[in-house]
């Protein structure tokens, strides 16, 4: 969350351009306020901060003043607010005394600094736990003496926390600062050494340079300039000077756009056929056999989480290996008990959600086999994990997870059955003509806006779906919605059932669809309004149904059992996109939220 971009430059102009492009590109690690610092080349300090997406900040820099700053050395930084509300005062880059600083993560021990810089006589314009960084700089740089890079050096030690920081001071106009702990943060230069920037990934960094550098816990790296071009280097925690690895950056930015569609959440649910496809197409199960394994822990958070519930369904039946699956944020803190004999499955969009990233280095800790199933590669969890497999499904820019939730259950079907045995092309074909069927979803949209509240209900591998189905509900739409088991109902939620609660009822055709027509018929009794996801085959039993409520329909191909949740999850994605679209959300950039989710 929050995202960092800077550089150190030569290059006499276009560099705001240049940090204004790869910020557009971080917003989705938060975008409720951005801003930018600068040193210019007689080393004045330049600051300019806006609350609201970086459309505002563009139009914030758009005066002489920053049109005419050449070279120098730049911060940027698109905030999810951690500590402090959303407001000017709260956004980066903070200021002190010539010191400008950026940062991602949280300070756990910044009362006590706060404390102790008030008592020094420094006075605070923000609530924020990051604005003690750029003061302690200044603090350490005035009372002991030290140049900014030793200041720099010593506040990364007394800071406690998660963060990547980067720093630039009026005093040494031509030094660029970067320290990294939990957080992530990578370099790149370019090849005549003119430019150097700091990032917190390599989609900021595409159409910067080909190629990245990720840096390690406790790095520590200063760039200098010089009318030669630019150096840096890199001290490891330990003080040692250290070289990290040069890779290509594999993300290109032409990758990352909308492609005509009117949003990216539309462009990546249109992809879902694709993106299994694709999935299926690069598996290769030479790579894992779950079989080989006592047990399997399925860890993650949010959507991947709910991937992970499907993949137990799937494990226990298929492969008859005991299974459990966990919110990351919950094993992580519970003393879980290990066995080095089990396998811990670790899957996220991002690669860089905290919870998911500690509690896989906790299994690593007690020496149990890790492996990520990740889309971004050379992410955290990609780059740490024992076995990583990258789902193929791209960048996925929207905040709702879509197409790499397909992704994510395709690779774990393909764990669990011969891949010759998959059915691709009934899988693909079905997605498809879900996908087709827009003026339908349209229609489903309509029934349901307007409701008090959701639920979504289903039994056995819909289950998870009608988990999925509530989650992209509620952060799109913003309307209440909640998954339940569809057994689950009527031992206490029903009691909100009344014609205001719509309930869409996950009942593929499969062993589970007798009682989950029955749950169904529970709520129509009591004038719930119900919109049944079914497969076509159901479609003349539908007419036997009582429907005395509110009931709509929404037929769906019939498949095979194993595969129903790739399109009732394509469906439930339509259904939360066209109520949100029809409410008029931001379905790419939803309030409060962020895609990739870095702090607790
Ligand atoms: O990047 P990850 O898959 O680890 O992210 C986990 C959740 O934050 C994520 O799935 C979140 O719940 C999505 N916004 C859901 O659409």
């Amino acid at each position: 969350m929050c995202g960092i971009v800077s550089v150190l430059s030569l290059d006499e102009d276009c560099i705001l351009d240049r940090i204004l492009g790869a910020m557009e590109r971080l917003e989705y690690r938060g975008y409720d306020s951005a801003g930018i610092a600068c040193i210019d080349a007689s080393a004045k300090l330049h600051r300019v901060r806006s609350v609201g997406r970086m459309a505002k900040l563009r139009d914030a820099v758009r005066t002489d003043q920053w049109s005419s700053i050449n070279g120098g050395a730049w911060i940027g930084h698109t905030r999810w607010a951690t500590h402090g509300q959303v407001a000017e005062r709260n956004a980066h880059p903070h200021v002190c005394d010539g010191v400008a600083i950026a940062h991602n993560g949280i300070i756990e021990n910044y009362q006590s600094l706060k404390n102790e810089l008030i008592s020094a006589g420094y006075e605070f314009e923000s609530d924020t736990d990051s604005e003690v960084i750029a003061k302690l700089i200044a603090y350490y740089v005035k009372t002991r003496g030290l140049q900014f890079e030793e200041a720099c050096r010593e506040c990364m030690h007394v800071l406690q926390g998660t963060f990547a920081i980067v720093a630039i001071s009026q005093n040494v106009p031509n030094t660029l600062i970067g320290m990294k702990l939990g957080s992530p943060m990578a370099i790149c230069i370019d090849g005549q050494c003119r430019n150097f920037y700091i990032a917190s990934d390599a989609i900021a960094m595409s159409s910067l340079s080909n190629s990245i550098t990720y840096l390690l816990e406790g790095d520590f790296v200063v760039a200098t300039r010089t009318q030669g071009g630019i150096t840096y280097t890199i001290t490891s925690s330990d003080g040692l000077e250290v070289e990290r690895g040069v890779e290509p950056n594999k993300i290109q930015a032409s990758c990352v756009g909308k492609n005509g569609y009117e949003s990216f959440m539309l462009k990546e649910i249109c992809e879902e056929a694709i993106v299994a496809r694709r999935t299926y197409d690069t598996f290769d199960p030479r790579i894992i056999d779950i079989s080989k394994f006592s047990k399997v822990s399925l860890i993650a958070c949010g959507t991947s989480y709910y991937a992970c519930l499907l993949a137990k369904y799937w494990i226990e039946a298929l492969i008859k290996i005991p299974t459990d699956v966990e919110v990351a944020s919950e094993f992580r803190y519970r003393n879980p008990v290990m066995v080095t004999s089990a396998l811990y499955i670790f899957v996220s969009q991002s690669g860089e959600t905290i919870d998911t990233l500690c509690a896989m280095r906790l299994v690593k800790e007690r020496s149990c086999t890790t492996l990520a199933i990740v889309n971004v590669d050379g992410s955290s969890i990609a780059r740490e994990a024992d076995i990583t497999i990258i789902t193929p499904a791209g960048p996925e820019i929207g905040v709702a997870s879509t197409k790499s939730f397909v992704s994510q259950i395709m690779m774990l079907l393909l764990m669990c059955v011969p891949k010759e045995r998959v059915d691709i092309v009934q899988i693909e074909t079905a997605i498809n003509s879900v996908l087709a069927d827009k003026h339908n979803m349209e229609e489903i949209a309509r029934f349901i806006v307007g409701s008090r509240s959701v639920f979504y209900i289903g039994r056995g591998p819909s289950y998870p779906i009608a988990l999925e189905g509530a989650l992209k509900m509620k952060e799109l739409s913003y309307m209440n919605a909640e998954g339940y088991p569809a057994g689950e109902i009527k031992h206490g939620p029903i009691a909100l059932i009344d014609d205001e609660v719509c309930t869409v009822v996950i009942a593929p055709h499969d062993e589970y669809l007798d009682k989950t027509i029955s749950n169904m018929q529970e709520i129509i009794a009591r004038n719930g309004s119900v919109l049944l996801l079914a497969s076509q085959d159901f479609r003349e039993h539908m007419r036997e149904i009582s429907s005395h409520g509110a009931t709509e329909c929404l037929f769906l191909p019939t498949l095979h059992n194993v595969y129903n949740p790739f399109v009732f999850g394509v469906a439930v994605h339509l259904i939360a996109y066209n109520v949100a679209k029809s409410i008029g959300r931001d379905v790419d950039k939803p309030r409060n939220l962020a895609k990739s989710v870095t702090v607790e």
